[in-house]
């Protein structure tokens, strides 16, 4: 699946640049838009061919549902049943990088294919200014998965949304880096038991202490509760090794900590999970490149944003493996990944 070959226009995130980016979506067209976690590929949640051409110039493999975003807590209210956990989460953390799976209501302006054909769909309300704006001149709730195209590194900067759908979108509205570089955290709220669907953004924790524990996702990586838990995600095109103490000759090292010689880059000088999270996406594309023989990262503990990190590290590592065992190959990084 292809998109349509579309001349794609560099917007700045002012009045003008976001008042034509708005009208592009009111006509049905396709805009990356930034986001505080990762620029998102939107278009009208209740038209059903923009819509799809969002798959189209994603090269999905296949319909995912996708978050659909709106300006305000009252907006999301229209869409979808909000019960008192819904309710608390969204007092708390909107806006913010949370996501919300939470049963539709019916006969709502909103596209079947934005659920993905489920009776349920995932909100969410950025925080970042020119999307807030953007949400408000468009006067509809906007579906956005990220801005890659599918299998690739998130985009966190309007460059990297060009170098994967330059020619497949209208327009990329540029807002400069995202602040927090993460995805959002993806709650399914949609049943009694309350479930981490994607951690992300937003530390499980701070959900869970206002809601109580949240359940796992099921792990069969073929029925996934939340498709976005497919483990071929995120890959860069070399490989990528976790858990690294040094690195091998021809490898990238990416540190986390005080930045020494052997370090292309440390996500972190200081060892702080924020900072690491922010700059994760932009140092994978940056050192994505094929002079080096693979990308090592240092171990990242597991608590706090550091749970999210290492859940798209072990993808990225996994997603070349794969790709070859779906073309019928041996997974030859398997041995790799730790
Ligand atoms: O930070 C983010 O969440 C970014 C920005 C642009 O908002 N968006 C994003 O979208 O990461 P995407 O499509 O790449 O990921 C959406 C995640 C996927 O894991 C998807 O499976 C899950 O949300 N999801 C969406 N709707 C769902 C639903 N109705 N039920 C279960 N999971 C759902
Ligand atoms: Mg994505």
């Amino acid at each position: 699946m292809s998109g349509s070959r579309r001349h794609t226009r560099r917007l700045a995130a002012d009045e003008p640049g976001i008042a034509e980016a708005a009208r592009l979506i009111r006509a049905g067209g396709l805009v990356a838009l930034p986001t505080e976690t990762v620029y998102g590929l939107g278009a009208d949640a209740g038209n059903d061919r923009a819509v799809a051409s969002i798959f189209a110039a994603k090269g999905r493999p296949r319909f995912n549902p996708l978050i659909v975003h709106l300006p305000d807590l009252e907006a999301a209210k229209t869409l979808a049943h909000f019960d008192s956990r819904a309710e608390r989460l969204a007092d708390a953390f909107w806006p913010g990088p949370l996501t919300l799976v939470l049963r539709r209501k019916a006969s709502v302006r909103l596209s079947l294919l934005v659920s993905a054909g489920l009776d349920t769909v995932a909100l969410r309300v950025p925080a970042q200014p020119a999307a807030r704006a953007l949400l408000r001149a468009a006067e509809c709730p906007i579906a956005a998965p990220s801005a890659n195209r599918s299998g690739r590194v998130s985009p966190t900067r309007a460059e990297h949304v060009m170098a994967d759908l330059d020619g497949l979108v209208d327009a990329v509205l540029d807002d400069g880096p995202c602040a927090i570089g993460l995805e959002s955290t993806v709650v399914d709220l949609s049943t009694d038991t309350a479930a981490l669907l994607r951690p992300g953004g937003l530390a499980a924790e701070a959900v869970e202490a206002l809601i109580g524990p949240l359940a796992l996702p099921e792990s069969d990586p073929d029925a996934p509760r939340s498709p976005g838990m497919l483990s071929r995600h995120y890959a860069p095109s070399i490989p990528l090794r976790l858990n690294a103490a040094a690195p091998l000759p021809g490898e990238a090292f990416i540190g986390f900590g005080p930045h020494d010689h052997h370090q292309a880059a440390s996500l972190s000088p200081s060892g702080d999970l924020g900072e690491a999270a922010a700059r994760l996406f932009d140092l994978l594309h940056r050192l994505d490149d094929p002079a080096y023989s693979s990308i090592a990262v240092m171990p990242i503990p597991e608590t706090g944003l550091g749970r999210a990190i290492n859940d798209r590290l072990r993808r990225a590592a996994r997603g070349r493996d794969a790709e070859a065992e779906e073309n019928g190959e041996p997974a030859k990084n398997r041995g790799r990944e730790n």
